[in-house]
Order: C-alpha cells, then sequence, then structure tokens
C-alpha cells in the first residue's frame, strides 16, 4: 500500500533528501508569513527534515513539525532546534482544532492516496483558527501511481488543478492565491501552490 512504500521510502532517502534540498521554495513559506503575526503558530504538515521551511519559520514563529517518517522526523529536530516535531500521520495529526494560525504542506499531500485528501483538508480547517491560512502544494495533473525516487520506490497520489481547487474550496477554504510553479533545476518538479484563508 501507498502509506508503507512512502514511510519505508523516506526513512531510506532521508539523509540523501536532506542533501539535496535547497532554499527554492522558500517563497512558499514567505507567502503564507505575509497573513501572520510574529509568534503565530503554524504546523509544517509533512516537514520532511525541516530544511529549508520550519528552519526558515522557527525564526519568527512557533513551529510543530509531523511527519510520517521516523527518520525525517530525527533530522528536523536536529536540524531545527527550536521547531516541535514529532511522528505523526496527517491524517490523525494529534492536534486539537483551532491550534494554529497557519499551515503549510509542501510536497506531502501528493504522497497520500487521494481518496483520502478532502478528509485531510477537512482536517487542516478544523485545525485553524479563524482566521487562518493553508498553503498547500498539490498535483497539476490527474495521476497516481509508483516510481523510483532518489534510488527507493515511491508513491504518488492526486487529482488535477480543477479537482484540487473544487476539494479546497468543498473543504471550507477560500482561495487567495495560487501559482503553476516550475522547479527551474528539475524539469519533473512542477506542481499548484495555493494559499487559502479560512
Ligand atoms: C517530498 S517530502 C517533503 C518534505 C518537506 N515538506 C519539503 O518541502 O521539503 C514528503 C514528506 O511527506 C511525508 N509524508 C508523506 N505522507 C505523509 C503522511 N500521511 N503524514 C505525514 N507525513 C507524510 C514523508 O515522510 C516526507 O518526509
Amino acid at each position: 500500500m501507498g502509506k508503507e512504500i512512502v514511510e519505508s521510502g523516506y526513512n531510506e532517502i532521508a539523509e540523501e533528501y536532506l542533501k539535496a534540498k535547497n532554499e527554492d521554495t522558500l517563497i512558499f513559506a514567505k507567502k503564507l508569513e505575509e497573513h501572520l503575526n510574529s509568534g503565530a503558530k503554524i504546523l509544517d504538515a509533512g516537514c520532511g527534515p525541516g530544511i529549508p521551511i520550519a528552519k526558515h519559520l522557527a525564526r519568527n514563529f512557533q513551529v510543530y513539525g509531523i511527519d510520517i517518517s521516523a527518520k525525517q522526523i530525527e533530522l528536523a529536530k536536529k536540524m531545527v532546534p527550536d521547531g516541535n516535531f514529532k511522528r505523526a500521520n496527517m491524517l490523525d495529526p494529534g492536534f486539537g482544532n483551532e491550534t494554529f494560525d497557519g499551515i503549510i504542506c509542501l510536497y506531502a499531500l501528493i504522497h497520500v492516496d487521494r481518496t483520502k485528501h478532502l478528509e485531510i483538508l477537512k482536517r487542516f480547517y478544523n485545525l485553524l483558527k479563524t482566521p487562518g491560512y493553508l498553503l498547500v502544494c498539490m498535483q497539476l495533473e490527474d495521476w497516481e501511481g509508483e516510481n523510483e525516487y532518489l534510488g527507493t520506490k515511491m508513491f504518488w497520489s492526486g487529482y488535477g488543478q480543477k479537482q484540487n481547487i473544487e476539494l479546497l474550496k468543498k473543504s471550507g477554504f477560500q482561495i487567495i492565491w495560487q501559482k503553476d510553479w516550475a522547479n527551474p533545476r528539475d524539469s519533473n518538479d512542477r506542481h499548484l501552490f495555493v494559499l487559502c484563508k479560512k
């Protein structure tokens, strides 16, 4: 199943994933930041090793991170000593409703069975205070499958752009900004980034 492939895959490639990280995606953390006051509480869902997003946000905000991979959480704790990290599934993050001012979820929902995306987005909505902001990365194309990624087997799942926007609206969010972003360093990395408001 997808979940097991993703969890064991990221445990296996965590160090290599961290080595490959750069600061390109900080533009999305900065987009979210524009709407938050200093000291606000932010959840990084599927935080990976915490680089660059949690590390950057922890300078000004209270950062919490969850990831299904124990190895990624171990690295995040080391890389971002000011953050609060725990191993948890986005489907059951283990926080109360209205806990966070912001949620950022980059390149993580795309690894979860898409039939669960609506449930996760509703959960994100409930975790946010009002007003609260979500910055999420989703697929542009309708696709689900497995392939080789950094030398391990990986699972990906998502709907296309139009359906993703509908899912966000159905979860209660108001769309305030969206971008079809292509990573100039990697032609395979082209995704939909959406900033939404509760
Ligand atoms: C491509 S990495 C992205 C990490 C980080 N957000 C970034 O932008 O670099 C995807 C991360 O999502 C995590 N992940 C996948 N499915 C998850 C789930 N259901 N719950 C929590 N984390 C999950 C993986 O373990 C992995 O660390």
